[in-house]
């Protein structure tokens, strides 16, 4: 029994705090709840066999070769993950100005979402539409002479891209690119190429982030002159992340993204209130290793961060989280 003696105790009706006082008080009035089916697990594919290579920048994140990575989706798969973004690792020497090999249909995508629907059917593969693993100068669109990112040439590419992952197999596209109309020009060419099924998982508000740096170094796609201002968002705008989610959405998205997560969590709530699309959020490489990088260095405790801040985007309002603390997540909440 409390000590407090009530004689000096204001005469409070509402006290918050009772319903603070013990574990199963505080479990039945928790708002938001990370669960397993919120995670989307973010993968690097690199051409070869037998290999594992850790991102110097990302510690616990791997590009692999599809023979072990089919191993690894397994495994997440077995621990409840539906879902997997694929990001591939391509060679200088299969790179051009124009991204070309990005619609090969024997190309390193396209065979890796073949691998993983035939060996592991029943999880989601998610790939993303842009050109920066493709092209030589690690920009996201066709660069005219001037430096210029050229849109609708550019979209041009995106829709054979799309079509050609759709082909082999992608549950989803996720276009990730900024380029306006995408999303209407690539629902139409998968619909028109017989793919209604295949969905779109739109980078709505993406913004020019300085927290994408991890991910440049797992890809060696780092832009190459300049920077993705003129088609990423500037980090100042709340009001035309709702534009563009607005477009995204009239042009057929089935998912809207925002993008970074952490700094933008005020982005994911208008976004969530906006829409009644389900929004996912991408914790980003960057988030991902400022906690990693933390833990080494023993300044916090590792695994409760990671879920305060998946927990803080879910109460956001993010219905999904792409985060490369999935499978760690998953193997937490067992
Ligand atoms: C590129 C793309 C980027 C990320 C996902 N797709 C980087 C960029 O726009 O330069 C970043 C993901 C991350 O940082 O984790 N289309």
């Amino acid at each position: 029994m409390s000590s407090e003696n009530p004689t000096t105790n204001q005469n409070l009706t509402q006290r918050p705090r009772r319903l603070r006082r013990t574990t199963a008080l505080r479990n039945m009035v928790r708002e938001t709840t990370l669960t397993v089916d919120d995670l989307i697990y973010p993968m690097f594919v690199m051409e070869g066999e037998d290999q594992k290579m850790e991102i110097s920048s990302m510690p616990g994140c791997y590009r692999y070769t599809l023979d072990l990575l089919l191993k690894e989706i397994q495994q997440v798969h077995e621990l409840g993950i539906n879902a997997i973004a694929l990001f591939p690792v391509i060679p200088e020497a299969k790179k051009d100005d124009v991204g070309t090999e990005s619609y090969n249909p024997d190309g390193l995508v396209q065979k890796t979402v073949k691998a993983i629907k035939t060996a592991i059917p029943d999880i989601v593969v998610i790939t993303d539409v842009a050109l920066d693993p493709f092209s030589t100068h690690g920009h996201d669109g066709i660069v005219d002479e001037n430096g210029v990112i050229l849109n609708d040439p550019t979209v041009e590419v995106l829709v054979k891209m799309a079509v050609s992952q759709a082909e082999a197999g992608a549950d989803m596209v996720a276009p990730s690119d900024m380029m306006d109309g995408r999303i209407g020009a690539i629902r139409r060419a998968l619909d028109a190429a017989g793919y209604i099924h295949v969905g779109i998982l739109a980078y709505s508000a993406k913004y020019a982030s300085s927290y994408y740096g991890p991910f440049r170094d797992a890809l060696d796609s780092a832009p190459k002159f300049g920077d993705k201002k003129t088609y990423q968002m500037d980090a100042a705008n709340a009001k035309e992340a709702l534009k563009e989610i607005e477009l995204d959405i009239a042009e057929g998205a089935d998912i809207v993204m925002v993008k970074p997560a952490l700094a933008y969590l005020d982005i994911i709530c208008q976004v969530k209130l906006a829409t009644n699309l389900p929004v996912a959020a991408y914790n980003v490489s960057g988030e991902y290793s400022m906690i990693k990088a933390a833990a080494q260095q023993g300044w916090i405790d590792e695994k409760k961060v990671i879920l305060e801040t998946l927990t803080s985007m879910k109460r956001a309002g993010a219905d999904l989280i792409l985060t490369y603390f999935a499978k760690e997540v998953a193997l937490m909440l067992l």
